[in-house]
């Protein structure tokens, strides 16, 4: 009686990513009301700045009572807005972008798409782009919702390019090369790279060299690139961030084919920590992609007292200057804070200089070293220690043992509270283990004592018989 679609499990939601998030739902850790609850380490919230927030909100009040110079706009705002949205906010935000940016690159607020959040700009990107039988090669390990978003409702697939940890999971050529083949085997025609830069498990910008690789792969193949730059806000350590755009200018490429296959997106959920807001954008050289996004975004418009409360505060550069800062320096503090808990455990992480999340190296703390007993590990942490931590499979890592753990949406004393578990755990573990190989060895030093008993008991009747 229902749709395909609307039986089909592809949406993804019965990954271990989605489904800590249930575990968690049912029993959340609060300090005195729930201190033996489930802590949410599974979400990239960023709740480090509020304070600025709202402390912006209190000296702007018009921006938050509707109003422009004291005069109400309620009625003004009330009513439906055309699809294009408001010109101040996309060049607020275009300016936004660029700051980021350090000003090496600028945006034209025309060639800028609303959408509501991310997960619509990529999704309607892949319509732009893509339709069934086609494929987008995505670095591994990769953000969980990407199976959603860019597979669910377009029907495009996704062929992982596989990264491993014996580069710290940096893009190669032949990695490149082996998921273009690997596409053409499965009778996929590739359409395009898409990559999250900063990434999202891993914490760590794209080196220029590493972009260099991307743009001429796909100058080579005449595809075309999507750069999620969701967390480009968020690098609070060298290097610096380098936006596709940026790599692109640099090569002197803009008004090439190339140029006008460069796509990229971008939100306010991360940076600004407004994922409630749903404010995303779809940035494109390519005329038609803009007007058929444009198009498109009509079911998924960003609301018209959002695009007039944020366009008076990303205009107020003073303010966005502050708060990129002090943002990022509150992340790096925190980021610190959970990489010293976990060595505490014994636990080490990849080096990382930017996100929300630490890209944990648990592979010592797996009984085997399979998916199975990453699954294994995964239950354990999440029922037994109390954290929601997401597993690398689900985050599709060709290696067992990787975990993403989440830092900024929580207070540092909740943080405190997650450390403290994992060190017991982690100290259970080894220490169950050594109790284990103990046991062992005394069982092999019993058994050889056994043996040397019935060896010189047999040499003694050996004698016996001699004589
Ligand atoms: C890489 C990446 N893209 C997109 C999204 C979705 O973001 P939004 O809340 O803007 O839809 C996320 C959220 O975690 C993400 O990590």
């Amino acid at each position: 009686m229902l749709s395909y679609k609307a039986c089909s499990d592809s949406h993804g939601q019965d990954s271990s990513y989605f489904l800590g998030w249930q575990e968690y739902e049912k029993n959340s850790y609060h300090q005195i009301h729930n201190p033996n609850g489930i802590v949410q380490m599974g979400l990239a919230e960023n709740q480090l700045s509020f304070d600025l927030l709202e402390s912006w909100l209190e000296s702007n009040p018009d921006s938050m009572g509707f109003k422009r110079n004291g005069e109400s706009i309620f009625r003004e705002l009330a009513l439906f807005q055309d699809y294009h949205g408001f010109p101040a906010f996309k060049n607020a935000l275009a300016e936004f972008m660029a700051e980021i940016r350090r000003n090496k690159v600028k945006f034209d607020p025309n060639k800028l798409v609303l959408t509501a959040g991310s997960t619509s700009a990529n999704e309607t990107l892949m319509f732009c782009l893509a339709e069934r039988g086609d494929a987008f090669l995505l670095p591994t390990p990769y953000y969980p919702g990407f199976d959603r978003d860019l597979k669910w409702r377009t029907e495009v697939e996704i062929v992982p390019i596989h990264c491993s940890s014996s580069n710290g999971f940096r893009i190669t050529m032949s990695a490149l090369e082996k998921a273009y083949q690997q596409a053409k085997k499965l009778d996929l025609k590739v359409k395009g790279i898409l990559i999250v830069n900063p990434s999202n498990p891993l914490g760590t910008s794209m080196t220029r060299n590493e972009l260099n690789l991307i743009v001429s792969f796909a100058m080579a193949k005449q595809v075309h690139i999507v750069s999620d730059e969701i967390f480009s806000g968020t690098v609070f350590d060298s290097p610096n961030f380098i936006s596709i755009a940026e790599a692109l200018v640099d090569r002197q490429l803009e008004n090439t084919d190339m140029w006008s296959r460069i796509h990229i997106v971008y939100s306010l959920s991360k940076d600004l920590g407004l994922s409630g807001f749903r404010v995303g954008m779809i940035y494109s050289n390519n005329e038609t992609v803009v007007s058929a996004a444009t198009k498109m975004s009509s079911f998924g418009l960003v609301s018209s007292q959002t695009q007039y409360l944020l366009s008076n505060m990303l205009a107020d550069k003073k303010f966005t200057g502050k708060y990129l800062k002090e943002n990022q320096k509150r992340i790096k503090k925190r980021k610190q804070m959970l990489v010293s808990g976990l060595e505490n455990a014994g636990i080490g992480c990849l080096k990382s200089n930017a996100g929300l999340f630490c890209w944990v190296d648990m592979r010592h703390l797996l009984s085997k070293q399979t998916f199975e007993a990453e699954k294994e590990l995964w239950k354990k942490i999440l029922s037994e220690v109390g954290l929601n931590i997401s597993p690398g499979s689900s985050c599709h890592c060709s290696e067992p043992g990787w975990f993403r753990i989440c830092f900024a949406n929580m207070s540092a004393e909740t943080l405190g509270v997650a450390m403290e578990r994992i060190k017991d755990f982690a100290e259970s573990v080894t220490s169950n283990r050594s109790r284990r190989i103990y046991i062992c060895h005394q069982m092999i030093s019993d058994q050889r004592s056994l043996i040397n008993k019935w060896v010189s008991k047999l040499s003694s009747y050996d004698h016996e018989s001699d004589r």
